[in-house]
């Protein structure tokens, strides 16, 4: 399968929208999903840092956004809405040294098959060009609830040690993002319970 990484571009809102459809479907709250005028912001006030990948003939397969935040708001470790400021990048700390990453979707349609890791090494890229601290992120675990356990922590801690396999959490790792803790209450999200791994890239 060929597809590109590039910059998002306003021509791409549409595609951006539908995918968040597909990507996150219910029990997760549609109501959290990216509205046009959302992604209209990411690109306006930090183009540098809003990718998709496309298909071949065009079409929009993978998304993902990110913000800039400083050390001291890094630190804070709080959930997404304080940490990013809200969902037009509100937040955003233009001479922050850490690339926060608010989401990334592929289309079930073309999963496994290398491109989120593509949009991680640009991630990581940005990190290296611009001589960031990090590139941080909070990762939802949506084989929490139906795994059992009764700890998020303990969740976590097996698909660390690749105990267990979570769809999300395990390919993040994946691409050597190293997990700091679990975070409460990040954001409203059934199957993870509102919890999120915490994790970290450092060049
Ligand atoms: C998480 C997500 C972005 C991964 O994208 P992807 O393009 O399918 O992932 P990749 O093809 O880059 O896979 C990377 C690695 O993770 C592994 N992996 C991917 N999906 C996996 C799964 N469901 N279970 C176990 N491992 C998986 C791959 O085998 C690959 O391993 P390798 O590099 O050692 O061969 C994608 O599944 C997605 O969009 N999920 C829904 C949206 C979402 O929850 N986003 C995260 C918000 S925090």
């Amino acid at each position: 399968m060929s597809f590109q990484i590039r910059l998002a571009q306003m021509e791409d809102i549409a595609g951006v929208v539908a995918l968040q459809q597909k990507a996150f479907p219910p029990p997760f709250d549609p109501e959290l999903h990216w509205d046009p005028e959302h992604i209209e912001a990411h690109i306006r006030v930090f183009p540098l840092g809003q990718w998709v990948a496309v298909s071949h003939d065009g079409t929009v397969i993978g998304s993902c956004s990110n913000t800039l935040i400083s050390e001291e708001r890094w630190n804070l470790h709080a959930p997404w809405y304080r940490t990013v400021g809200g969902p037009s990048l509100e937040g955003i700390e233009l001479n922050g040294n850490t690339l926060y990453g608010l989401d990334i979707s592929v289309d079930p349609d073309f999963r496994r098959q290398g491109v989120g890791r593509s949009f991680y090494e640009a991630r990581f890229e940005y990190v290296r060009t611009h001589q960031l601290t990090r590139y941080g992120t909070a990762c939802r675990i949506p084989g929490f609830v139906e795994s059992g356990e009764t700890s998020a922590e303990n969740y976590v801690q097996n698909v660390v040690t690749a105990e267990m396999t979570d769809r999300t959490l395990t390919p993040l790792l994946r691409y050597g993002l190293t997990c700091l803790g679990v975070i409460e209450n990040y954001m409203p999200d059934p199957e993870s319970l509102n919890h999120a791994a915490l994790l970290e890239w450092k060049p």
